[in-house]
């Protein structure tokens, strides 16, 4: 990890992304999908996302990276605000993302060449028919594929593979900063940490920054500086990696590490187990105050009636909870 002095390569400043839902005739009711997110990367570094399925992680992946127009704040990249046309065009060759789903994320009409190909083409990053096929098998060779697999189409690969072929497509454009969107939950288990390892050297490599999307806190464990936790489209906790797990103080960052499996059960956790209980509420029909409240075992009055900022409590380290300090 770098010198946190550093000016940061990502910061992300009161992100918002709220969808317009048709709710009756003439009607519209806003989803706040993400609301008003904050937090910043370092270079080289891995901050993992996590949260329950629906709590907005992909769309402030897609938010940040400007595949969607924010509804409010913004993101700057090396220091300087992400605006302008241009300023997105030319974001877009440095910041990319790998998706979640191997299946349906590659057009199996395509071969793996071209897959891989169509960015360099899009972007114009070659000057020759050979420099192009050079850079394609150099992108493959870095993903662990050989030449012989350039000519075959992604519907012949296994799940593995095809994530692989993701990977070197988001590589084409030689970007600083990946989103990489659960890129291994649609993958067979015995294939997961394979695959993140190679997350991992490709980093060091390439000297590339991620932000790891997970909704198993397990998969991102390993592979993160730090662990940013969402909920229901707000950030309630922001920590170094072994401090979420450790010592986790928001109640939802409990709840969900109450819930990873303890590999030698008679290694007590220090924190108390909390089981998370009820459904998460729909983002159209949030909680006042704070949104954990319908859940949370230790929500008060003041709870319900106003949202908790998201405040440093201790030095890097930031949690949204009115009663943090009382439950830890
Ligand atoms: N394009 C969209 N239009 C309307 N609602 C959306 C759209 N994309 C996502 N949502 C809604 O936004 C919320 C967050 O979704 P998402 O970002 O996919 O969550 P996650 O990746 O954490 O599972 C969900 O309620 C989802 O239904
Ligand atoms: S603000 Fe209240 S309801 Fe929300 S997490 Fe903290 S204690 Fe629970
Ligand atoms: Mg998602």
């Amino acid at each position: 990890m770098n010198n946190t002095n550093e000016q940061p390569l990502v910061e992300v400043k009161h992100l918002k992304q709220y969808f317009d839902i048709n709710t009756g005739f003439f009607k519209s009711t806003p989803l706040k999908a993400v609301d008003d997110i904050s937090f910043s990367i370092r270079k080289g570094e891995t901050l993992g996302l996590v949260g329950e399925s629906g709590c907005g992680k992909t769309t402030a992946g897609r938010t940040i990276l400007h595949l969607y127009k924010p509804t409010g704040g913004e993101v700057l990249f090396h220091g300087k605000p992400v605006r302008t046309k241009q300023e997105i065009d030319e974001y877009r060759t440095k910041a990319t993302m790998v998706f979640q789903d191997p299946y349906s994320s590659l057009d199996p009409r395509m071969t793996v060449s071209d897959i891989i190909g169509e960015p360099l083409d899009v972007h114009k990053m070659y000057s020759s028919k050979t420099e192009r096929r050079e850079r394609i098998l150099e992108l493959m060779d870095h993903v662990g594929l050989n030449s012989e697999h350039a000519a075959r189409y992604a519907h012949e690969f296994s799940g593995g593979q095809r994530q692989r072929v993701g990977i070197a497509r988001a590589l084409a454009v030689n970007p600083e900063f990946i989103v990489c969107d659960e890129p291994v939950s649609a993958l067979d288990v015995s294939i997961q940490a394979q695959v993140i390892n190679m997350f991992d050297e490709l980093q060091d490599k390439l000297d590339l920054t991620y932000l790891f999307i997970a909704h198993d806190l397990l998969v991102v464990r390993h592979i993160s500086d730090r662990i940013a936790v969402m909920y229901l489209g707000k950030m309630v906790e922001l920590a170094d990696a072994a401090d979420i797990y450790d010592r986790p103080l928001h109640p939802y960052t409990k709840a969900l590490i109450s819930a990873v499996p303890v590999p030698d059960p008679n290694m007590a956790r220090s924190n108390q187990r909390i089981a998370l209980t009820g459904e998460i509420p729909s983002p159209l029909h949030a909680p006042s105050g704070c949104p954990f409240h319908t859940r949370c075992p230790y929500a008060a009055d003041v709870c319900k009636g106003s949202m908790p900022a998201f405040e440093e409590v201790e030095k890097g380290r930031f949690v949204a909870c009115h009663r943090v300090k009382e439950i830890n």
